[in-house]
């Protein structure tokens, strides 16, 4: 039987983590897969999720399953981390699910069983492992225009040209803030404009929001989510906790349902606890729990929200940096959307063969479609990378 597998393509982003590894120049630049680290390299534990963690060891008297739809306590204070007051509380539906990414898989497997017909717009480029799920899923997936390459922000004209062919009964991935892989994000007036547009042919927008936080700030980046979840008469919405609490291998996400029509919640909640017990019965609890904790103690939140806010002021530091650098270098503004673009990633424009030969040459890595995490980088770096990009051609 099993030699009837073939061998699966390797996921491109981590690859670039082994090769990563593997590589024993002392001077190479890790700018691969999306993880934030600071100033000396590392993945620090958050200080209120660490006293979270403490709290919990103390506190917590039992390991006995929760419940198909994890700790209530966790969807309450993420669904109003998201949502602030968009949307009445009864009218969304949600799980814990084994990170963002079980949320997004969730996410589409309802979308399939309420309209096998469904097809899913999704933008080009975007993250990967989108549109790897839904080709696993079966699922048929339409690209719709995204990113300008000459500007390197959004080609809204294209987008909503290409979504001018969405038919009732599809679904429409947006990324909620900090676009990925591009770093390019739509302004509130075309995100008016995306739900209208939605709404006039009856087509179900899902947001995906794995960098709440790493923007603009928790409630600006969250702003485009709650104007969707407020103005569509259904939404669906993918959070992940990896990033902004930096719990990346506690698998922690929350996938939300919402609907404004009444008497579907507890349909919608039942379907996604079956969609639960189907693909792996209960979800991870300890990340959600120190999600829930942190959140619900006033002083814990604070102090989460003060180190996730020196994360995202270093990383819009570290834009500008770059922006800078690369003006003096370049003698042109032609590199000024990275000061412009938002959270831990921008896509440089760059060709694969210039991508190979920053990393040939200069042992900087990205991923093939030249974006970078711009996290990956520090105050030192910064001339290393803006040099090595002048030198390779870009
Ligand atoms: C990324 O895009 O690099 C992250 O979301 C990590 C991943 O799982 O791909």
């Amino acid at each position: 039987m099993f030699s009837n597998l073939k061998q699966q393509p390797a996921d491109k982003i981590l690859a670039l983590i082994q090769a990563f590894r593997e590589d024993p120049r002392e001077n190479k630049i890790d700018l691969g897969v999306g993880v934030y680290k600071n100033a000396q390299g590392q993945t620090p534990i958050m200080r209120a999720v660490k006293a979270a963690e403490r709290k919990l060891w103390e506190e917590e008297t039992t390991k006995t399953y929760v419940t198909l739809a994890g700790d209530a306590a966790f969807s309450d204070t993420m669904i109003s981390l998201v949502l602030g007051d968009a949307v009445a509380r009864d009218r969304v539906a949600a799980v814990a699910t084994p990170g963002g990414t079980g949320a997004v898989r969730q996410a589409f497997e309802l979308v399939q069983m309420a309209n096998p017909d469904a097809r899913v717009f999704v933008s080009d480029p975007t993250w990967p492992n989108h549109l790897s799920i839904l080709k696993h899923l079966g699922i048929e997936t339409v690209t719709y225009r995204y990113f300008d390459t000459e500007t390197c922000g959004v080609d809204f004209g294209a987008m909503m040209a290409d979504l001018d062919q969405v038919k009732a009964g599809d679904l429409v991935l947006l990324h909620g803030c900090c676009h990925n892989p591009t770093g390019a994000n739509l302004n509130l007036m075309q995100w008016q404009q995306v739900v209208d547009l939605l709404n006039a042919k009856g087509a179900v927008p899902m947001i995906d929001i794995a960098y709440q936080g790493f923007g603009d700030g928790l409630d600006k980046d969250a702003a485009a989510t709650r104007l969707v979840a407020a103005n569509c008469p259904e939404a669906l919405i993918a959070a992940s906790c990896s990033k902004n609490f930096g719990i990346y291998r506690e698998r922690t996400g929350l996938l939300m349902a919402v609907a404004q029509e009444k008497g579907l919640h507890g349909v919608m909640q039942g379907n996604l606890a079956y969609l639960s017990r189907q693909n792996y019965s209960f979800p991870p609890d300890h990340g959600g729990k120190l999600v829930s904790i942190v959140l619900s103690d006033d002083v814990l939140r604070a102090d989460w929200q003060v180190e996730l806010e020196e994360v995202r002021q270093g990383m819009l530091a570290l834009r500008e940096q770059l922006a800078d650098e690369l003006r003096r270098l370049s003698g042109s503004d032609r590199f000024g959307f990275l000061a412009q673009h938002r959270g831990m990633f921008s896509r440089l424009g760059a060709s694969p063969d210039k991508v190979e030969r920053l990393r040939a040459e200069h042992g900087i890595y990205m991923v093939g479609d030249s974006r970078m995490n711009i996290a990956g980088l520090n105050s030192r770096t910064v001339p290393v990378l803006a040099q090595a990009i002048i030198d390779v051609g870009i």
